[in-house]
C-alpha cells in the first residue's frame, strides 16, 4: 500500500491501482490484476534499458525493496511495465535486492533528480501524514533519508557487498 502511495507521488504509474479492504482474515491490501503479455521474456526485460524499469529502479530504491525479481515484473501488451509484491519493503535497514543493477553508478536522469525533489517536500509535508497510517515515523524518516541520499550522490545505487544484492530465485 505504501509503496502505491509513493508511486503516485512519483506520477511514474509503476504499481497497479491498489486500495486497503477489510477481508475475512482483517485488513489487507487489495490491487489491480495486471493482464500480462505472456510473449515477453522476462530476463531480456530485466536486462533491458526500458523507461519504466529504470524508473522502477529509483522507485525501489526509495522504498528499499529486497524483492525486485523477475515475476515481480509485469508486462503489459501495451509496453508498459508494472511492478508488483512490495511486501518486503521499507526495513530501516538498508536492504535493496533487485535485478534492476544495469545504472548502477550512472547518473539520475534529469526527470529522476526532478521526481525526487518533489517527492522528498511531500515527505516532509502531506504524503508523510498519509503514509503514517501504513508504516512507522522511523520508517517514514528512513525513506525520506534514502530520497537524500539519492539527491546526494545524483547516482543510481550500487549493490552492496554487505547483503546478497540478487533476489534468491531470481525469476
Ligand atoms: N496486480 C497483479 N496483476 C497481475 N498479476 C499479479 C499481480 N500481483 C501479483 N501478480 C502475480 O502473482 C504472483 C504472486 O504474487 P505476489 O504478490 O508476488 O505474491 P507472493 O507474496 O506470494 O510472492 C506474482 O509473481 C505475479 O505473477
Ligand atoms: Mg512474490
Amino acid at each position: 500500500m505504501a509503496t502505491y502511495l509513493i508511486s503516485e507521488a512519483t506520477g511514474w504509474d509503476l504499481v497497479p491501482p491498489t486500495v486497503l479492504r477489510n477481508g475475512p482474515f482483517g485488513p489487507g491490501m487489495a490491487q489491480l490484476w495486471v493482464d500480462v503479455d505472456e510473449t515477453v521474456d522476462l530476463q531480456a526485460l530485466a536486462r533491458s534499458e526500458h523507461p519504466d524499469l529504470r524508473r522502477m529502479a529509483v522507485l525501489d530504491a526509495v522504498v528499499n525493496n529486497a524483492d525486485r525479481k523477475g515475476g515481480h515484473l509485469l508486462p503489459t501488451p501495451d509496453g508498459r511495465v508494472y511492478g508488483v509484491d512490495h511486501g518486503v519493503c521499507f526495513s530501516t535497514e538498508d536492504k535493496l535486492r533487485t535485478l534492476l543493477w544495469q545504472w548502477r553508478g550512472a547518473p539520475l536522469t534529469e526527470e529522476a533528480v526532478e521526481v525526487l525533489t518533489r517527492l522528498r517536500s511531500e515527505l516532509a509535508d502531506g504524503l508523510a501524514t498519509v503514509l503514517h497510517a501504513h508504516l512507522t515515523r522511523r520508517e517514514v524518516r528512513r525513506t525520506a533519508e534514502r530520497v537524500d541520499r539519492l539527491l546526494a550522490s545524483r547516482t543510481y545505487p550500487y549493490p552492496s557487498e554487505d547483503w546478497p544484492a540478487i533476489p534468491w530465485p531470481p525469476f
